[in-house]
């Protein structure tokens, strides 16, 4: 039997989950809404807010797995990538607790752990498959050979997915968080109302920054025309932007999957809760024949439950960290 005390804290969630045996128990997530404010995530204050958080969270995440610290058997945290202010807070904690009861820790590459939420329920995906890692930092297609060995075969080479939607949003005048903004509006809008320019990137890379200055000069020179243009339009040109999006995510995932002669095929990252993206998805498995694995929505954006799940198979094979053990801003994959 395994308890697992994981703890998330790279942006602005800070979320708390317990594994029994690699099943989740429990999975709290407190959302940080001061950064609504701000248009966008403030470094600083999401520190602040994790330290706040994280002792309420904690109660609540063993209350909810009815688990009393003392059966604890081990203690998870995110390491890496994210803000280095935040993951401190939950490496620190991490470290104190487990000091406390002297418990083994794990080191859980946040990236890795948005791949293994598809550990969680199931059907889950047989091994070797290509997950589409798409989150508001990153943008990967990555070759998962097992729970521990993970390739990048391409990734972006400027923004990220979630970045380009995001801007988008902020463009537009849309609140933070932008890219659930931008989704809600497209479901209304047409996608093919507008064009953006398709950026021609080799092999299975991406680049979404020149994307969004064509967003930007089509805005801009359109609103010199009509300066209620993005009122009148909002729902066309979320929807036109997503289309576009989609389209540039799935051909290159098309190209890696038929080149790697690959049929399993998931998505992961906030990016993947994108209504657009997993019907696009769903077509494009239909027409290549591939098996696909789309996460619950509750595991797409930030949550302790994937490293809670990434724990469970560090835990099986004894690959724990010291004492001594630091965060990592960028965290090599
Ligand atoms: O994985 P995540 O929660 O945090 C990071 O690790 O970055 O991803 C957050 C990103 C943000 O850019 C957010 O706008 C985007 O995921 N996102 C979406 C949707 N839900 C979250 N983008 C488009 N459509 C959505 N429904
Ligand atoms: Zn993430």
């Amino acid at each position: 039997m395994s308890i697992i005390l994981a703890i998330e804290s790279s942006c602005d969630e800070t979320s708390v989950a317990i594994s029994n045996n690699g099943k989740i128990t429990a999975n709290v997530i407190a959302n940080q809404t001061i950064h609504q404010n701000y248009g966008g995530v403030i470094p600083e204050l999401a520190s602040r807010v994790h330290q706040q958080n994280i002792v309420p969270v904690i109660q609540q995440a063993l209350l909810d797995a009815k688990v009393n610290k003392k059966e604890v058997n081990a203690v998870a945290f995110t390491r890496g990538p994210g803000l280095l202010g935040s993951l401190l807070v939950g490496v620190s904690f991490a470290k104190a607790f487990a000091l406390a009861l002297n418990l083994p820790l794990i080191a859980v590459n946040h990236m890795h752990a948005h791949i293994l939420a598809h550990f969680i329920d199931d059907p889950k995906p047989t091994f070797p498959f290509l997950c589409l890692t798409v989150s508001g930092g990153h943008t990967q297609i990555v070759l998962v050979k097992s729970y521990s060995v993970m390739e990048i075969v391409g990734e972006t080479l400027d923004d990220a997915a979630g970045e380009a939607f995001d801007k988008t949003a902020k463009i537009l005048s849309l609140p933070y968080p932008g890219g659930p903004m931008v989704d809600q509006h497209a479901k209304l809008g047409n996608p093919l109302a507008y064009k953006f320019a398709i950026p021609q990137i080799k092999d299975y890379n991406y680049s979404f920054s020149g994307f969004k200055t064509s967003v930007l000069y089509f805005i801009r020179a359109k609103e010199k025309q009509n300066s209620n243009f993005i009122a009148e339009n909002l729902d066309d040109i979320c929807a036109s932007v997503q289309h576009s999006i989609v389209n540039i995510l799935l051909a290159k995932l098309n190209k890696a999957a038929k080149e790697l002669g690959i049929s399993e095929i998931a998505i992961a990252g906030g990016v993947s809760a994108n209504s657009g993206l997993r019907a696009g998805l769903q077509k494009m498995a239909i027409q290549e024949d591939w098996r696909i694995y789309i996460p619950a929505f509750e595991y797409c954006t930030d949550n302790a439950a994937m490293i809670a799940m990434a724990a469970h198979y560090k835990y099986i094979d004894q690959d724990f960290v010291q004492q001594d053990v630091a965060p990592l801003s960028r965290m090599e994959f």
